[in-house]
């Protein structure tokens, strides 16, 4: 009885023994982050899965699990389907697709990894860049039998762009092509040719089938003329440098810890080198400067934080610091500006316009940034720079954004994190395109403003009022213009200072080269809002009669102003009463088809949700509609 128990003591600890070694081994390995990137059927999730299987890093139960499932929704007959055991989600293996970022960790004698598998449908190109930002190579799928794609190009284009070194050709479906080594060739022949305008460092071509395991682990005996490395043998080994380390400082502010009047600390992750007890730093944008005093990890307190670290730090006196404020060496601080020349990807469906505005989200820190150029865009097969006016799903451009206040930044070249941004949608909070800063704009150091001695206050006493302006806005036949002459001639009685934009007067002149397209649209009501907001420095009250279909650009006009300046007025009318009315003969133009663009027809109107005053001309009267509008005021 008591030797047995001996005996299963000992095991026990022998068991523990093993465990602790396995432990402390794995935590000695290095680890290196890749990612997988190919077109829908270039057999990804097969690779992982595979790799996944031949490692012996799924379990028994899994497999037969696995097997089952592969008879019931799998495409490869009784073999196992590797594709099942990654594409996790319902939806994929309802579409047959894989969408969404998954990271997989796993590890073998040598290395630990984390893959971030990304889909490659056309649209999913978001999850591509999320998943790249962080990776150290890039295994870029190819079908032996297709050859090298669009995708494969616009693929490796965005690694590259994300700043990725190292690449694996990974030329798939080997044994779909006999395993021929001049298809293979061929393949590579190709894709060295495209990558010589890219930056890698590196790229590894190598033969594979992932269905039949050829060279993913295991030397295939069948490629007797390959020599390269296996798929695993390569990312056991390839060396990958970690830069960050040798940085200066950087330390994005995440939150303003303060439990209690005792204690304030500064939380986040060091994004970029490291920092000791001592030492000083300097706070951006303010650019105040003060010594480290604790560097505090849950209860303890570290001597040193390095990048990769999240910590909390305080200072030796109180400064004004919150959230987005980046803490850097005070004798190597980074650069502050509003202005920058990116790359970006654009991922929405709706496409990114000269004009509009976004939330711009770059490390801790959120700020509104507006396109105000796209430069170009590029053609992905031949690298030509096209210009535009906008940048639509998928596409890659280079454009500038100007920012409402000024941020510590870094080239995204120089630093990752700290110079990798996403723009996203203000009103559906979606992640419309990610991007990287290349340069900050000379004349944003360049151009300053004027102080000037008379202001809008003392024109606004001189002339015995506030200035308004009163923005109309409304379908084509809605009754804007009518309404804001009405309510003009009212005010002018009153001794009020006025002037009237109307759309169809400015597009004479002023606006004389921009259309109906969407990006006219808004270039059009970007210059109404600018000059809108000189007329109300000027002390005068603006009438302004546009269409000004776009919620964003009516939000961006408001944002020009003071509280209380802006008056949004929504003259509201039924499509088949505006039709009806028709008073221009625009809209049966529109319908015979002889007018593009038209709004309301085929140019979406999108009704103001927060306007001052709404007036539904199809109920109320003109002058009912102007006494609303004047009881208003
Ligand atoms: S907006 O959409 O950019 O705000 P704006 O108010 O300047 O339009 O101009 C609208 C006027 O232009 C309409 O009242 C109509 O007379 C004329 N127009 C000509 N083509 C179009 C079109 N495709 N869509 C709407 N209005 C048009």
């Amino acid at each position: 009885m008591s030797k047995i128990m001996m005996q299963s003591n000992t095991q026990k600890i022998e068991i523990q023994q093993r465990v602790t070694t396995y432990i402390a081994e794995q935590s000695k390995l290095d680890l290196l982050r890749f990612i997988t990137c190919g077109s829908v059927d270039d057999g990804k999730s097969t690779l992982i899965g595979r790799i996944l299987y031949e490692a012996q890093l799924i379990f028994e139960d899994q497999v037969s699990a696995l097997k089952n499932d592969s008879k019931k929704h799998g495409t490869q007959g009784d073999d196992i389907d590797f594709a099942l055991l990654v594409d996790g989600l319902a939806a994929e293996r309802e579409q047959g697709i894989t969408i969404d970022v998954a990271y997989r960790f796993f590890n073998t004698d040598h290395r630990k990894f984390i893959v971030a598998d990304t889909p490659g449908h056309e649209q999913y190109t978001r999850n591509m860049v999320t998943g790249a930002s962080t990776a150290d190579v890039a295994i870029i799928l190819v079908d032996a039998s297709q050859g090298i794609l669009t995708q494969t190009r616009r693929h490796s284009f965005i690694v590259s762009l994300l700043g990725i070194k190292h690449v694996v050709l990974a030329v798939n479906k080997m044994d779909l092509v006999d395993y021929s080594q001049s298809v293979f060739d061929a393949i590579v022949e190709d894709y060295k040719i495209f990558a010589t305008e890219l930056s890698f460092e590196s790229i590894t071509a190598i033969p594979l089938s992932a269905l039949k395991g050829d060279n993913v682990i295991k030397r295939s005996e069948i490629t007797g003329w390959y020599s390269g490395p296996t798929l695993m043998g390569y990312l056991e080994t390839v060396e990958v440098g970690h830069v960050q380390l040798q940085h200066p400082f950087r330390f994005p502010v995440q939150w303003v810890n303060r439990p209690d009047a005792t204690f304030r600390g500064y939380s986040g992750s060091v994004v970029a080198g490291s920092i000791e007890k001592g030492q000083q730093i300097r706070v951006l944008p303010s650019g105040e400067v003060a010594r480290v005093e604790d560097i505090v990890l849950y209860k303890s307190s570290l001597e040193k934080a390095s990048a990769g670290q999240a910590v909390t730090i305080t200072l030796d006196h109180e400064i004004d610091i919150s959230r987005g404020d980046v803490l850097v060496a005070a004798d190597n601080p980074c650069e502050v500006s509003d202005q920058f020349e990116t790359s970006m990807v654009w991922m929405d469906l709706e496409p990114g316009f000269i004009g509009r505005s976004y939330i711009m989200r770059i490390g801790t820190q959120r700020v509104n940034a507006t396109i105000t150029d796209i430069k170009f865009k590029y053609n992905i097969n031949t690298f030509e720079q096209l210009s535009t006016r906008s940048l639509g799903t998928n596409e890659i451009g280079e454009l500038t954004l100007s920012l409402d206040k000024e941020i510590p930044f870094e080239s995204y070249k120089a630093c990752k994190a700290m110079g990798a941004f996403v723009l996203i949608d203000r009103y559906s909070h979606a992640t419309v395109g990610a991007g990287m800063i290349n340069f900050s704009l000379r004349r944003a150091q360049n151009v300053h403003r004027q102080a000037l001695v008379v202001d809008k206050k003392a024109r606004a006493k001189l002339n015995g009022h506030p200035p308004r302006v009163l923005w109309f806005t409304g379908l084509s036949g809605s009754g804007k213009s009518t309404i804001a002459n009405a309510v003009e001639q009212e005010l002018h009685k009153k001794g009020i200072r006025t002037y009237i934009l109307d759309g169809d007067n400015v597009r004479h002149g002023l606006n004389k080269d921009v259309g109906f397209t969407d990006a006219d649209r808004i270039e059009n009501i970007r210059r109404i809002a600018e000059v809108s907001k000189l007329m109300v420095d000027a002390g005068l009250v603006v009438l302004t009669s546009f269409i000004s279909p776009f919620r964003s650009e009516r939000d961006m006009a408001r944002s020009l102003f003071e509280p209380g300046e802006f008056v949004e007025i929504y003259v509201d009318v039924p499509l088949e009463v505006a039709e009806q009315r028709d008073p221009k003969g625009l809209y049966k133009k529109a319908r015979r088809g002889e007018l593009p663009n038209f709004t309301g027809i085929d140019s979406a109107y999108e009704a103001p949700d927060n306007a001052e005053i709404e007036v539904a001309t199809g109920e109320l009267s003109i002058e009912e509609g102007v006494a609303k509008i004047l009881k208003y005021l």
